[in-house]
């Protein structure tokens, strides 16, 4: 690590008011060749700097994605709540979070990254109080936190819903309680996991998600102290300790980020190496991406990746909770898909309105027809260039990797979205030769 790397400022209001402007435009026909460095998971990293308020002690965490918006924001919502943040360049994000100096994560910061009602758990844990506002609605659907209200009120917490806050006490702490989850959530299990650690007494989570990003908080809980078992399992068990404490800690790589790239190949044509990542989480990837005609190689903590002179098969996919086939690659996967041989299906299981990407890449020449939450995606012989709207992060990327194989000009507005969750997009992709510029 550098040890004089530089320090990222974090100024929530310049962070949404700039991006908004900006536009990607890409010049489609160009193979991908060369090596992208994978970041840190976003989905990891911003449960991980959550957690860094169930202790009074200094934390470390290691490969952050610190240049995304969602990070930025993560640490503009903790800094409001007393903690210490530094974000640096290197990758290394500082918290210390001596006290709670104040238990309120205003709309204004909420609205903007809805991983901030997972300060709910750890908060009623360490402090006994927390007022968060309402998430309220997205674009890919109305995602309740209904689960995560039950959850800690099984626990013992005491939660009104006023003036669109959630406002939660738990003047005696939290205690231990078996919880039957009726859906599987990452983001109650989550918030439940890091409650528990600080709980009197043992609490049960049934019906828990499995995906790495949980199975990877958990193991730093552990190293914090926390007593855990079953993760990665769908009951995981947590006996509550009296403290835990700071630790230095590795975030596991963005399988979604890998995976974004890795359909981006599968798309171009090219040979790229994706480095620092793990092919055991993308499973549900790989497996049919090789089986359509894609030559994939682990090599150590790379990944080879590559796809010469073969024409991709179209495929039959299903979202799922992990270890099935993740939602957040499904957009992409349509974006190859619309341009595969034959036809393939894409049924989305998670979220009731993902498929906003659908209309934009049909107005880029793509085939395909939505039947309730299953889309029948044609392969066409090629896509053309277009102005295009991003709705969702996601949804956004879909279009950039449509862009790279679309004939002329493809322009992406509203690319704030991609500035919160793909870490230096537009360096990665053209290191590898895609002509790909903001404006
Ligand atoms: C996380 C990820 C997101 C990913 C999603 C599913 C982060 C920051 N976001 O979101 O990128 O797409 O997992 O893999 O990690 N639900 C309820 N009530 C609740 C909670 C969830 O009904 O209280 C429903 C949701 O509406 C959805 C399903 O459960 O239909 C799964 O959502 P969940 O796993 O909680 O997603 P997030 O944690 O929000």
């Amino acid at each position: 690590m550098n040890a004089v790397a530089k320090e990222i400022t974090v100024d929530p209001e310049k962070l949404s008011q700039a991006s908004e402007l900006e536009k990607m435009v890409i010049k489609g026909g160009n193979e991908l060749n060369g090596r992208i460095r994978i970041s840190g998971a976003k989905n990891a990293a911003l449960k991980h700097m959550v957690a860094c308020l169930l202790t009074d002690e200094p934390m470390h965490l290691m490969n952050c994605p610190v240049h995304l918006g969602d990070i930025k924001m993560q640490a503009a919502v903790l800094k409001t709540l007393g903690a210490e943040v530094v974000l640096r360049e290197d990758g290394l994000a500082m918290i210390h979070t001596p006290s709670i100096k104040n238990h309120v994560a205003p709309y204004d910061l909420v609205r903007r990254m809805r991983a901030s009602v997972l300060i709910l758990g750890p908060l009623l844990a360490r402090c006994g109080k927390a007022e968060v506002s309402l998430p309220g609605g997205c674009a890919i659907g109305t995602r309740p936190i209904d689960m995560h209200l039950d959850a800690l009120t099984q626990m013992g917490a005491e939660i009104k819903l006023e003036q669109g806050y959630v406002k939660a006490s738990a003047p005696n702490g939290l205690r231990g309680a078996e919880i039957n989850f009726s859906k599987i959530s990452v983001g109650a299990t989550e918030n439940i996991m890091m409650a528990a650690t600080l709980a009197k007494g043992i609490t049960i989570i049934n019906n828990a998600a499995r995906e790495p990003e949980i199975v990877d908080q958990g193991e730093a809980l552990i190293q914090m102290g926390a007593k855990i078992t079953g993760l990665g399992t769908a009951k995981i068990v947590i006996e509550g300790v009296e403290r835990l404490n700071g630790i230095s800690y590795d975030i596991v790589p963005d399988r979604i980020e890998a995976g974004t790239y890795m359909i981006a190949v599968a798309m171009t044509g090219g040979k790229v190496v994706l480095e620092n990542t793990r092919a055991d989480l993308l499973t549900s990837l790989i497996a049919p991406l090789k089986e359509a005609g894609m030559h994939i190689e682990e090599d150590g903590k790379d990944l080879i990746v590559e796809r010469n002179g073969v024409d991709l098969q179209g495929f039959d996919i299903m979202t799922e909770p992990h270890p099935g086939f993740p939602t957040d690659l499904q957009a992409q996967l349509m974006s190859l898909m619309s341009i595969c041989k034959g036809a393939g299906m894409i049924t989305e299981t998670i979220f009731e309105n993902r498929f906003m990407h659908v209309p934009e890449l049909i107005r880029m020449g793509a085939d395909i027809t939505v039947h309730g939450n299953s889309a029948l995606v044609r392969g066409v012989a090629g896509l053309t260039g277009a102005e295009v709207m991003a709705t969702d992060l996601r949804a956004s990327v879909a279009l950039v990797l449509a862009g790279l194989v679309a004939e002329g000009e493809t322009v992406v507005n509203r690319i704030y979205h991609l500035n919160r969750g793909y870490e230096k997009l537009v360096e990665k992709l053209s290191a590898c030769g895609a002509d790909i510029r903001l404006a």
